[in-house]
């Protein structure tokens, strides 16, 4: 079937809904802020990793990326025009770290008090992620989160924001997607620091996981009825056939990708087979902190995306275990599969596994191919599609039992994908890098209409 004449599909309404719902995009610095020496700002993990030849595929970086620095108000006015109700955004660390410690940078305090006093003007309650990647290069170079002196670091960046935005922001999140900081960073390598080494990797999960549950209450203790909690990016998981063999790979990925970082966050430690299929690569704990993990947040955010089919893959490291490639369905340009009944799948076995409290998918969306047409319009049918049926498989996971408060779409804009540069497309709104021209797609105008319903 073309896209352009398949059937549409059925899509809840806002009444669906609490009242009280959240609805926003998200976004992420890095990937869309540019102004990358403006105002004080320093090198990051991602500035360095990008002027890395061979790394991004298209050769690019995120130096000016959407120019949203200095464009934020027409994006704000945007997002306000489609009837959002909140806006998650993360905060660039190396525009507040001075370099060789000392105070934080004043100029990169105030540009975000400015954007969230854009927000608010809009309307949008502004939901902080603190870490969504770009470490300061300088941080790095000292050991990076592998060095627990990162950890410090951290903390004392996140008591200079939450300070500066407590009577503004109440919403926090303290990392974005662990899993992805530590194992693309540091094991598989093709994110920053570009790092392949299983050791170093873990230690970083381990240090990231001690950091948030520093954080937590350090938070609370500057922010009155802060709401503090963490991103995690998730899959629902399928053995590639009913093999023993896939079977048994499919838990032994489980354990890494899923309770590696979920029951440590839940008081329950390190899943035992998995510390012993790591050996020797198990992190380094030191006495307190598996307690500090384990402090209790306000919500937890989950991150969804695809589910993943898992095969037996002998001397396939670290488990023996590999994701194969969708071979059927639709697949998106990122080579996803389209499985919008996994939201709710994931969202069921989190409540089901840890009763979280109150829940948010703090990420989900779709990369396609755009073409803007004669007219200027982009009609980008397949991904209003993919929202619409993760909104009606949302509804589902709500209807079953799972207390999801609100949905952030990825994201407002199309952006600096990571590795892909900015041959990826993730946007509601259609970025023209050469003009910065934004363009309302028809997804965006859809979700728009959606929150306009009464
Ligand atoms: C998530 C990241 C986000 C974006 C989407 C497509 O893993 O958090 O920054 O790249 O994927």
């Amino acid at each position: 079937m073309t896209t352009a004449n398949r059937p549409e599909p059925q899509a809840p309404q806002r009444s669906d809904f609490a009242r009280d719902f959240l609805w926003g995009c998200a976004t992420s610095s890095y990937q869309i802020e540019g102004a990358g020496r403006d105002d004080g700002r320093v090198e990051s993990i991602w500035d360095r990793f990008a002027a890395t030849p061979g790394t991004i595929r298209d050769g690019s970086n995120g130096l000016v990326a959407c120019d949203h620095y200095h464009r934020w108000p027409e994006d704000f006015d945007i997002a306000r025009g489609m009837g959002l109700n909140a806006y998650r955004f993360s905060i660039a660390w190396p525009r507040i770290f001075s370099e060789g410690g000392g105070a934080p940078n004043q100029k990169g305090l105030d540009f975000y008090s400015r954007l969230v006093d854009g927000m608010l003007e809009r309307d949008l309650q502004p939901w902080a992620t603190l870490y969504h990647w770009d470490l300061p290069q300088t941080l790095q170079d000292a050991g990076g989160w592998e060095d627990r002196a990162t950890i410090d670091a951290f903390l004392d960046y996140t008591d200079a924001m939450t300070r500066t935005l407590a009577d503004r922001v109440k919403h926090w999140i303290t990392h974005n997607e662990p899993w992805c900081t530590a194992i693309i960073g540091n094991f598989e390598g093709w994110h920053a620091p570009g790092k392949t080494d299983l050791k170093a990797a873990l230690q970083v999960a381990h240090n990231v996981l001690v950091s948030h549950g520093k954080a937590v209450p350090l938070i609370r203790a500057n922010v009155p009825d802060a709401q503090v909690g963490m991103a995690v990016s998730l899959h629902p998981l399928r053995a590639a056939s009913d093999s023993a063999e896939d079977i048994a790979a499919k838990e032994r990925h489980d354990g890494l990708r899923y309770r590696w970082f979920l029951d440590p966050l839940f008081g329950r430690g390190y899943p035992e087979a998995t510390l012993s299929q790591v050996g020797a690569a198990a992190p380094d704990v030191a006495p307190g902190d598996m307690d500090a993990i384990a402090v209790k947040t306000d919500f937890m955010g989950v991150n969804y995306y695809f589910p993943e089919t898992v095969a037996h893959a002998a001397g396939h490291a670290p488990l023996d275990t590999k994701v194969l490639p969708p071979t059927e369905g639709e697949i998106t340009a990122m080579g996803w599969p389209v499985v919008p009944e996994g939201l709710a799948e994931l969202l069921l076995r989190i409540e089901n596994d840890y009763h979280p409290g109150p829940m948010y998918v703090t990420e989900n969306g779709s990369a396609f191919d755009d073409v803007v047409g004669a007219d200027g319009e982009i009609d980008d049918v397949q991904r209003r599609h993919y929202l619409m049926r993760h909104l009606a498989s949302l509804k589902a996971a709500i209807d079953g039992g799972a207390p999801v408060k609100g949905y952030f779409a990825w994201s407002l804009l199309d952006n600096f994908e990571w590795a892909e540069g900015y041959l990826k497309r993730f946007g509601l709104v259609h970025i023209d890098y050469a003009t910065q021209q934004r363009r309302l797609k028809s997804s965006g105008k859809w979700y728009g209409a959606f929150l306009r319903q009464a």
